[in-house]
């Protein structure tokens, strides 16, 4: 889907959700569950949270989350997805464009899944200032598409960076971060007609020293 004429990232985002199934996977991502189980659960962030389903995984594993979307409607399906598995208390969702406004307190852990939009968004500065309110020992973890799907929104042609040159955009010391992986892995996606594909992910997982 790619956004009409005139249409505001908030205006396209709601459109894209409130035509959407408020069903859930109700499973977490993979590299979510690679890298953050085993982790002491603390407070984390996800940006870009849609339906919950990492959310409410971190929640019902202990952390307390503040879940952040630019769309309402989203947002509501994730809280009943939280309530769902009673785990509302533990999520605190709140609304922000995080172009213009960003989550006030300090984290353990912050995810940024496939924070992608068909707009021209400022990423890795919002990336950059999520790593910001990271506390030490904390991890960031940012996932992005390496590669696309045929449903997918990109155009036919678009080059997507490595995970490598993402890392290096994001300009976060060497000497103040330990990178835990770097790279692509390789998922099996799920289109929005039930069709299936091989896609790349780029995954950014890097612990604050
Ligand atoms: C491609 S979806 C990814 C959702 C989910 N994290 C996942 O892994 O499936 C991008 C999400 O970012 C949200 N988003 C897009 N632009 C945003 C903005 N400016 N501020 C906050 N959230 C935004 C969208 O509403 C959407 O839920």
């Amino acid at each position: 889907m790619k956004p009409k004429p005139d249409q505001t990232p908030y205006e396209f985002w709601e459109e894209v959700y409130e035509a959407a199934s408020p069903k859930t996977s109700g499973k977490p991502s993979a590299v979510l569950e690679r890298f953050a189980a085993g982790r002491a659960p603390g407070h984390a962030l996800d940006l870009g949270c849609a339906k919950g389903d990492d959310a409410v995984w971190l929640a019902r594993g202990g952390w307390r989350v503040t879940a952040v979307d630019i769309s309402p409607t989203v947002l509501d399906y994730a809280r009943a997805n939280a309530r769902r598995h009673d785990v509302e208390d533990r999520i605190a969702f709140e609304q922000h464009d995080l172009t213009r406004s960003f989550p006030q307190g300090r984290f353990d852990l912050i995810c940024a899944m496939f924070l992608q939009t068909p707009f021209s968004f400022p990423r890795h500065a919002i990336v950059a200032q999520a790593a910001s309110a990271l506390n030490s020992g904390g991890l960031l973890l940012v996932v992005t598409h390496g590669s696309a799907a045929p449903w997918s929104w990109a155009d036919r042609d678009h080059v997507f960076p490595t995970a490598q040159l993402e890392r290096e955009d994001l300009e976060l010391a060497r000497s103040d971060w330990s990178d835990e992986y770097v790279g692509a892995i390789k998922r099996t996606a799920r289109g929005p007609s039930g069709q299936t594909a091989d896609v790349l992910d780029n995954v950014i997982a890097i612990s604050r020293r």
